[in-house]
């Protein structure tokens, strides 16, 4: 494959990127923020969660996630929560702050580099083009595709907007095409754009209009392509195969043209195809996506739930359709959206009703006939159940599950009255039938959150100490750790010193300290970086530090920063330990983690000076061994019991 000549992003440009980025902006993208104290937590966007386990701290710039135990910048979010690259993920931030990117070409060990990711882009980006191409150029694209589009009503400017194109009824146009690029074959297999068969390759869409599917950041992963004429064995939709790049149950159709959409209207309309999408967006009603015909997952519901937590499901007119689609619409419940329902007239959907009404009758249309799922649901299951009990019994059981997926408890008591209204059921039996249905989740939930806990929130420092199982290297660099984190936190904190003055708590905490060495090289090089600087006479603030620091002491001090307070504030909400600011008695905390780390050292040096006793070595005297150990032994004691003193304060 002729390989496009690689660039790399100056190092200027990231700096530039970097100072302008803000982790509160970039995170609020996805998902919604609380304020709390002086972070902002939300349900993480990594995993399914009903208490909230994310913060994003402002002050610095961080973000961690208890749930997976992920944490780290703005970038690092990013490359997390969209799959990218951290060069995607640079151009993604680039973009959102309008920082121009400065690129200098790379050598040919980092063109090697290039990964296969890259070039799955390129060569779908190219297969995009070629197909627009021949829907506005090529004499059969333009004849057969443009006035398909055409006669469906689509106009210039919402096929160019969609990037619509046409595949010839040829067996190898695109494999052609790329060959002449000099395209890697393998790639176009691995893109997922050719078809191998025995000893014979040809494209996967032929003779197909087709509709490119875009990841959250513009970028063509797949293509869906719609059979012409009616042919009697052939499937109306080809659509791409899953590749590396491409997870269908990721995914929604539209998504990156309706997710700033979304988040203005504060909704987002979800429905079956592609060409609803289009005919929607055309007709003024850009808040829409699909999931493309199959039915709702997990992965779909967390990314509409990044914008907005209003989701309105719009329904084909026919009654078979919009029931077995009803499950899919409990598990948007369970995503804690609040969920409404639209239907159509019979025989009409989305994409037809849209094209039909003018763009203000569609929008009114939409909002006139919303109507909150819970009750959609409860009046199209009761109509059939009137005069048949058993149905009824079956209907109320089903209504009452939908209900108990809302995670908000006042919501569900809400509805569990209006539906006895609806269905003309006493609301204790619908109670009784709720707390059925709740205890057996809460058994499952209750067994998946220990197991949580177990994996990720428990391993707190001291936990592991007073456990005595840990090996004392490990203890002394969990001391080792603290110290630095009281650094980090409370660096420009002033205390007072014995004559009741105002002192730096770093240059008291570094005098505490004066005559220990870390054992661990990234812990000592932190430290240092605040002695030169207390030398210096100048205060280093997070900020500076991180940016002075190497790439492995950076991920440290995120880290550390990203820790123990909102591993306390995190308790603190879910299960109501009070845990004392340790800001509020910051020396006694610094004295405290000095003695435990003196401890640990003291600990680790009377062991040392033991193994020499054992050692077959001739000079070894056994005297002056045994006369250290009784003296490391009652520096041992006078510390212990000096720490004893303090933490039983
Ligand atoms: N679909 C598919 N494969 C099929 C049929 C449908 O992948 N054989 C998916 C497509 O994403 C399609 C969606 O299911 O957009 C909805 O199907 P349908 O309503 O049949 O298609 P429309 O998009 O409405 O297309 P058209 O209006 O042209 O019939
Ligand atoms: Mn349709």
């Amino acid at each position: 494959m002729l390989k496009p000549p690689i660039f790399m992003i100056t190092p200027g440009t990231i700096d530039e990127i970097k100072n302008r980025m803000d982790v509160v902006e970039v995170v609020s993208d996805f998902v919604q923020l609380k304020k709390s104290g002086s972070n902002y937590k939300a349900l993480s966007p990594f995993t399914q969660e009903k208490t909230p386990s994310f913060f994003v701290s402002p002050s610095k710039q961080i973000y961690k996630c208890f749930s997976t135990g992920k944490g780290g910048d703005a970038i690092s979010f990013i490359m997390e929560v969209d799959g990218l690259s951290y060069v995607e993920a640079l151009k993604y931030l680039a973009k959102k702050y309008n920082v121009e990117i400065e690129e200098e070409q790379t050598s040919d060990e980092d063109q090697q580099r290039y990964n296969e990711r890259e070039s799955l882009f390129i060569i779908l980006n190219f297969a995009k083009d070629y197909y627009r191409d021949l829907l506005w150029e090529n004499e059969d694209g333009k004849a057969i595709g443009l006035s398909y589009f055409k006669e469906r009503g689509f106009t210039d400017e919402t096929i160019k907007a969609f990037d619509l194109g046409y595949s010839l009824d040829t067996w190898d146009g695109l494999i052609k095409a790329t060959k002449e690029k000099q395209y890697n074959e393998e790639l176009l297999e691995k893109a997922g754009l050719k078809i191998v068969k025995e000893d014979r390759s040809y494209d996967r869409f032929r003779g197909r209009v087709i509709f490119p599917i875009h990841n959250v950041t513009g970028k063509v992963i797949a293509f869906g392509a719609r059979i012409l004429k009616k042919a009697e064995n052939q499937p109306k939709y080809i659509n791409s195969p899953e590749t590396e790049l491409y997870q269908k149950s990721k995914i929604l159709y539209g998504i990156s043209q309706a997710k700033q959409e979304i988040r203005i209207a504060d909704n987002c309309y979800l429905v079956e195809g592609y060409t609803d999408v289009i005919s929607m967006y055309q007709n003024g009603v850009k808040n829409v996506v699909a999931s493309s015909g199959t039915s709702l997952t997990e992965d779909q519901i967390k990314l509409i739930s990044r914008y907005t937590s209003n989701v309105t499901v719009l329904f084909d007119g026919d009654k078979a359709g919009i029931k077995a689609s009803l499950r899919g619409i409990d598990m948007l419940l369970a995503g804690d959206l609040n969920v409404k329902a639209v239907s159509f007239p019979e025989g009409e959907d989305p994409d037809s009703y849209a094209r039909q009404l003018s763009t203000s009758a569609f929008q009114n249309y939409l909002k006139d006939e919303a109507v909150d799922f819970i009750v959609f649901k409860a009046n199209l299951l009761v109509g059939d159940a009137k005069h048949d009990p058993v149905k009824k019994a079956e209907t109320i059981r089903d209504i009452v599950t939908s209900i108990t997926k809302i995670p908000d408890p006042i919501k569900r008591t809400v509805y569990i009255k209006e539906c006895s209204d609806l269905l003309d059921i006493d609301e204790s039996v619908l109670v009784t039938e709720q707390n059925k249905i709740l205890v057996r989740e809460q058994r499952n939930a209750q067994f998946k959150d220990q197991q949580a806990a177990e994996q990720n929130v428990l391993p707190v420092p001291e936990e592991k100490i007073t456990s005595g199982k840990v090996p004392l290297d490990d203890a002394i660099a969990v001391q080792e750790r603290e110290c630095i984190r009281m650094l980090l936190n409370y660096a420009d904190q002033q205390v007072k010193d014995e004559e009741d003055n105002d002192e730096l708590f770093v240059s008291y905490f570094l005098h505490e300290l004066e005559d220990v060495e870390f054992e661990t090289p990234i812990y000592q090089e932190i430290l240092t970086h605040f002695v030169d600087h207390l030398k210096e006479g100048r205060l280093v603030d997070q900020q500076t530090l991180l940016s002075e620091s190497s790439a492995e002491a950076q991920k440290s001090i995120i880290d550390i920063l990203a820790d123990r307070y909102e591993i306390s504030s995190w308790w603190h909400d879910k299960y109501k330990i009070i845990v004392p600011k340790e800001s509020d008695r910051l020396k006694q905390s610094a004295f405290t983690s000095v003695l435990r780390l003196k401890f640990r050292l003291v600990q680790k040096m009377i062991k040392a000076n033991m193994d020499k006793l054992t050692e077959n070595s001739a000079e070894k005297n056994e005297e002056e061994i045994l006369r250290m150990h009784n003296e490391l032994k009652k520096l041992e004691i006078s510390i212990a019991s000096e720490l004893g003193n303090v933490t039983a304060r």
